[in-house]
């Protein structure tokens, strides 16, 4: 299936105007391709995700989002409708969004009017963008324009890992999708051994390119000699852990997750469904027989626990960056298979597909140290909390996109998911959820001292 979507990576910081209106035109084609072509009629007011909101607040937020930080935010220009902007203004946390949830939520035909008007008065500041801003913090190499098209394709990995949830019977599945790799059997499991070394993370703030706040500035962190996993854990490897009483099994897990396991009734992987004495999966689409081969996806509170099953543990930031982005001639590499940018012939991201493919499947990814599979097929949890850098500002036009989460309920993601929009597939793209959070395209591989 082709997706109507931006395909290029990396945008520059210094954009024309014509690129940006033609990159956010692409990234609102895709989110319309969600809304109306995959999502369910009925199923507007539904949260398939108890704890988020439902399908209705990301249509109205995606526009809204638009509006507060670049109309009203940058340019200082009135909004299109008070009421709704701050209806849809946030809720990105689920601790957040059970709190603020309402029930009162408009109608579709409401919204969608709203989101014309958005949309016209979004145009209009992107074509007029740079003439009388009196924010011009927010303009700063174009900060507010950029985070307007990166929010956008966050969002719409939200609403997948939402529509995944619904019934299959519900499911509007496109027409002319690829068969799902469902067969075959995970390579035998190998890990490397990672010498002592430099790990850079994060960007330089005059590296002239956009990122989010989190991502800055570049810090070098010294690595202690470790080793770690070839390949992610996969569904078969998984089943080892489930057979063998893992979920009911208090000493491989952390005393707060093995009590949200109980009090939630967690016995497997979130996407895992029982039937008659076999494994299925849930896909985004379809059912499929639990395709051994896939990593599997979970929170980090179980891949926590698995790793403790194998005497091991998960890697952190910063041994992960080294195994992916490190060489053994201590040079680094900005993507694992060298010195690119994202390329979908190396990892399996950026909505080539909506679903996982085998662990093996792209040895031409490979990093350095011969690490498979790092960047796509799901994010990859890491033992860090998410915390900032040492030097780290909250950026001007969106100062509470990372502040609020820096805590220890929350962890660093690194890599990417099938469904990761190009322009997010970076080296310093730092993804972050909770620890208890099983909804997200996910995976994890283990290390060891
Ligand atoms: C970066 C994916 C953790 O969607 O929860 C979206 C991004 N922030 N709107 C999320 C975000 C504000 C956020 N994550
Ligand atoms: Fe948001």
């Amino acid at each position: 299936m082709t997706t109507p979507w931006p395909r290029s990576a990396s945008p520059p910081s210094r954009v024309d105007r014509d690129d940006v209106l033609q990159r956010w035109r692409d990234g609102r084609a895709f989110t319309r391709v969600l809304f109306d072509q995959f999502l369910p009629e009925d199923a507007w007011f539904e949260n398939p995700i108890p704890v988020r909101h439902p399908f209705v607040f990301y249509e109205g937020h995606l526009a809204a989002f638009g509006v507060n930080t670049l109309v009203k935010g940058a340019l200082g220009r009135p909004g299109v409708d008070a009421m709704l902007e701050r209806l849809f203004e946030r809720g990105i946390d689920p601790k957040d969004e059970g709190e603020g949830a309402t029930s009162a939520w408009p109608t579709r035909a409401r919204v969608a009017d709203y989101v014309r008007r958005a949309e016209a008065a979004i145009e209009t500041a992107i074509t007029t963008v740079a003439r009388d801003a009196p924010r011009r913090e927010f303009l700063e190499r174009n900060e507010a324009v950029h985070t307007l098209l990166e929010h956008e394709l966050l969002h719409q990995e939200t609403l997948l890992y939402m529509l995944r949830e619904l019934p299959t019977a519900v499911k509007r599945r496109p027409a002319d999708l690829e068969a799902l790799q469902v067969a075959g059997t995970p390579p035998a499991p190998r890990r490397v051994a990672i010498p002592a070394g430099c790990a850079t993370l994060g960007l330089d703030r005059e590296s002239g390119t956009f990122a989010w706040d989190n991502e800055f500035p570049r810090i070098e962190s010294d690595v202690p000699g470790f080793e770690i996993d070839v390949f992610p854990v996969a569904n078969a490897d998984f089943l080892e852990f489930v057979d063998a009483g893992g979920y009911r099994e208090a000493s491989f897990w952390d005393e707060s997750d093995f009590n949200w396991i109980r009090g939630e009734g967690i016995t497997h992987p979130h996407a895992w469904v029982k039937r008659g004495d076999g494994w299925w999966c849930r896909a985004q689409f379809e059912d499929v027989p639990l395709p051994l081969a896939w990593p599997v996806w979970v929170s980090r509170a179980e891949a926590a626990a698995y790793a403790r099953f194998r005497g091991r543990r998960l890697p952190t930031e910063a041994e992960w960056h080294r195994a992916a982005f490190g060489r053994p001639d201590g040079r680094e590499n900005t993507v694992p298979w060298g010195d690119g940018s994202a390329d979908t012939r190396h990892g399996n991201f950026g909505v080539a597909r909506f679903d996982p493919v085998p662990v093996d499947s792209f040895p031409s990814g490979a990093s350095a140290f011969g690490v498979h599979d790092l960047m796509g097929n799901g994010w990859e949890w890491t033992a860090s909390a998410f915390q900032p850098f040492p030097g780290f500002r909250p950026m001007a036009s969106y100062p509470r996109y990372s502040v609020d989460f820096f805590d220890d309920d929350h962890a660093v993601l690194k890599g990417a998911s099938p469904v990761t929009a190009l322009p997010l597939v970076r080296r310093s793209f730092r993804n972050w959820f909770r620890t208890q959070y099983p909804f997200v395209f996910a995976k994890f591989r283990t290390a060891g001292a």
